[in-house]
């Protein structure tokens, strides 16, 4: 009689507990620590983004954010974003074999939007071998990229100031703009973090996979075309296209390009869901 009596004690003292725990709120982050789990560097990214940026940049003038936001992505792999690695020979995992040659060459940018406010956006761009993402601009923006896994070439310009622009004598070409090679080089994952500024590192970039690989970006602000942040893409020629007008050091032309602005390629690109660790906003 008592056992059964404690029986239905206890029962009712476990209902009463799990009653109790499902209307107790606990943020995400509280259990994470009650419960001895580390926070997940996605969370951690966003809560330093949240700190350091605002809707027209950095909340301070100190290189100290930059430095802060780089050694915590320096941290990042791809499965802190829920991502797998592709190896070159299952590129987007049909196999290299597994797929005609149309059909592989075929497969998109895969962009996964992990979160986007007025102050940032924090993504990522899935490459299959050999897309490109064309040389492009980020007007006003601090981007940063972390090679997740897998090699990218990386081709970014700068523009030479005060502007120096030809307008084309013949009718239906565009005026150029004259810009200087900032990097122009490959990124094989693990590697540390690039970052551009409006107006050094290599602000318009482009990109090509060289095998499978994934960039995890931080945008700072986000492009918004209604207050002028718009993207725009560009054609490099070499220096000697346009022949002289600019005053560059004789032997240095390898260093310049001139850049026209072209209509977007169909850019082939697909958005998929985020699925990696989840943030508390
Ligand atoms: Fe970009």
């Amino acid at each position: 009689m008592f056992s059964k009596f404690q029986k239905a004690t206890d029962k009712a003292m476990v209902f009463l507990q799990r009653k109790a725990l499902s209307t107790l709120y606990i943020p995400k982050r509280k259990l994470h620590m009650a419960m001895n789990t580390p926070t997940p560097k996605v969370q951690l990214l966003y809560d330093l983004c949240k700190s350091t940026f605002t809707p027209s940049g950095f909340s301070s003038a100190s290189s100290q954010p930059v430095h802060k936001l780089c050694s915590l992505l320096d941290t990042f792999g791809p499965a802190d974003v829920g991502l797998k690695e592709e190896s070159p020979d299952d590129d987007q995992g049909h196999g290299f074999f597994g797929l005609n040659r149309v059909t592989r060459w075929s497969q998109p940018i895969t962009f996964l939007d992990i979160y986007e406010c007025d102050s940032f956006t924090i993504c990522i761009f899935c490459f299959p071998t050999s897309l490109v993402i064309p040389l492009h601009d980020h007007p006003g923006m601090t981007v940063f990229s972390k090679v997740l896994y897998g090699s990218l070439h990386v081709k970014a310009y700068d523009w030479v100031e005060p502007a120096c622009i030809k307008e084309s004598r013949q009718p239906g070409y565009p005026q150029v703009r004259l810009a200087r090679l900032a990097v122009d080089k490959v990124l094989t994952a693990p590697c540390s973090t690039s970052v551009l500024f409006p107006k050094t590192g290599g602000n318009l970039h482009c990109f090509t996979a060289i095998t499978p690989c994934a960039v995890l970006d931080v945008l700072a602000p986000p492009y918004r075309e209604d207050i002028g942040r718009r993207c725009t893409y560009y054609m490099d020629y070499p220096y000697s296209t346009f022949g002289n007008g600019a005053q560059i050091s004789s032997g240095k032309e390898e260093e310049y390009a001139w850049l026209a602005e072209t209509p977007p390629d169909d850019l082939y690109m697909r958005q998929e869901a985020y699925i990696g660790p989840a943030i508390q906003i």
